[in-house]
């Protein structure tokens, strides 16, 4: 399970708030192992995931966009690839179910990631956005 630690924090609120939410459905994902869901419900959640990384990308890309950000480009680069791992994930599950490699690719290349992600690029956005909006 994540939670969001302090260095996780951007500073801005339409951005944390969203990284609560995309954390709680990153979780739910984590705990479905824990119950025993159905095909379907286990699609099901894997699909409010995948939403809700695809809005949230979105969002914060046009914050970026609308503040001039100066790293826009490589940053939205990272969350294509992230996007295509997360695709990834779901082939995975779609041909294997809840496998080994599922479950290892879900703590690396998605948990992981968008930990280091938050800690790093965001929380450098943030400290961006929060500079150049002070005028
Ligand atoms: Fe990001």
């Amino acid at each position: 399970m994540i939670t969001i630690s302090n260095d996780m924090k951007t500073g801005v609120s339409k951005i944390d708030e969203q990284h609560m939410e995309l954390v709680n459905r990153i979780n739910n994902v984590t705990s479905m192992g824990m119950k025993s869901l159905s095909k379907e419900e286990t699609q099901k959640t894997l699909n409010l995931l995948g939403e809700y990384i695809i809005k949230h990308f979105n969002d914060e890309e046009a914050l970026q966009k609308a503040s001039g950000y100066p790293k826009f480009e490589s940053h939205k680069k990272l969350h294509q690839q992230y996007i295509f791992e997360f695709q990834k994930l779901k082939n995975e599950f779609n041909t294997n179910g809840v496998s080994p490699a599922f479950t290892l690719s879900l703590s690396n290349s998605i948990i992981g990631w968008i930990v280091r992600h938050i800690k790093t690029v965001d929380v450098e956005f943030g400290k961006y956005f929060i500079e150049h909006s002070k005028k």
